[in-house]
């Protein structure tokens, strides 16, 4: 098992790739701590993982309100001891050009997003330190290598994450801790039904987003896990400050 033994936070596992992510990373053994604003979502996960191992810690609050990460590693590190993978998965976008999107909606992405995975890390990075070895894993998104239209605040957020991801990177590699970010292409997930339903008439644009990919299909949460899962593992032990593009080929064209 390749997590066996592995304590690992996952921020958004109540849902899509946070959940799919929890489910891979529990059949490799690790112990989950599982943090999402939606307290059922993230209890519908732990009911999803039940058999599969231990139970998982739950902690329900926004990513993005500081002390909440805090709080969420200093329980883990009280239950467990120790902190080996942080995934940030947690996330949303909320469309509009930079005409359309409102001050709060660029505050609530941004904070989500970026100060979730900043606040997160932040709060994990000391045990990890003390440890010499830590994982950490970011949502970013094909949108932030590719640019993409009418989702500003979102696009920019993925590339605060990426940056934020590579200078993590190198600001702790000297203590064993690992900083990647995934770049998803459109992954079927609640997400991503909630981004096309948010046009007036979202079947074109569906079909044209799906038809973007070389492979000419949306990806799947399990397909994304299995990457959270090689870069949370020794399997990347030599890959740090990169991103691994999981997108059916939508940046290739
Ligand atoms: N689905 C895609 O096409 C796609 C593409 C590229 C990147 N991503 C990224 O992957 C990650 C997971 O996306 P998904 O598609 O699984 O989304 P999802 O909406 O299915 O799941 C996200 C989860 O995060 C939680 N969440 C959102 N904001 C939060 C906050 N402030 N505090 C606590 N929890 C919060 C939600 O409650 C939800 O359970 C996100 O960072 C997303 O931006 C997704």
């Amino acid at each position: 098992m390749k997590l066996a033994g592995r304590i690992a936070i996952i921020t958004g596992g109540g849902s899509g790739i946070g959940r799919a992510t929890a489910l891979r990373f529990a059949a490799e053994g690790a112990q989950l701590v599982l943090v999402d604003r939606d307290r059922a979502a993230a209890e519908e996960t732990a009911g999803l993982l039940a058999g599969t191992g231990p139970l998982p810690q739950i902690h329900a609050g926004d990513v993005g309100k500081p002390g909440f990460a805090e709080r969420v590693a200093s329980e883990a590190l009280a239950a467990f001891g120790r902190i080996d993978v942080l995934v940030t998965a947690a996330g949303f976008s909320s469309g509009g050009t930079v005409l359309t999107t409102t001050p709060e909606d660029w505050n609530a992405v941004f904070s989500a997003n970026v100060g979730g995975t900043w606040l997160f890390a932040r709060a994990v990075i000391p045990a990890m330190q003390r440890q010499g070895s830590g994982a950490i894993v970011t949502f970013a998104s094909q949108l932030a290598l590719a640019g993409g239209r009418g989702n500003s605040a979102y696009i920019a957020a993925k590339g605060a994450i990426l940056s934020l991801t590579r200078t993590m990177a190198l600001d702790f590699a000297e203590h064993g801790i690992r900083v990647n970010a995934i770049a998803p292409g459109a992954i079927d997930t609640p997400m991503l039904r909630r981004s096309f339903a948010r046009h007036a008439d979202p079947q074109p644009v569906r079909e044209a987003s799906r038809n973007r990919h070389a492979m000419k299909r949306f990806g799947r949460a399990e397909e994304v896990a299995e990457a959270a899962l090689y870069l949370a593992s020794d399997a990347s032990s030599f890959s740090t400050g990169t991103t691994l593009v999981v997108d059916g080929g939508w940046l290739a064209a």
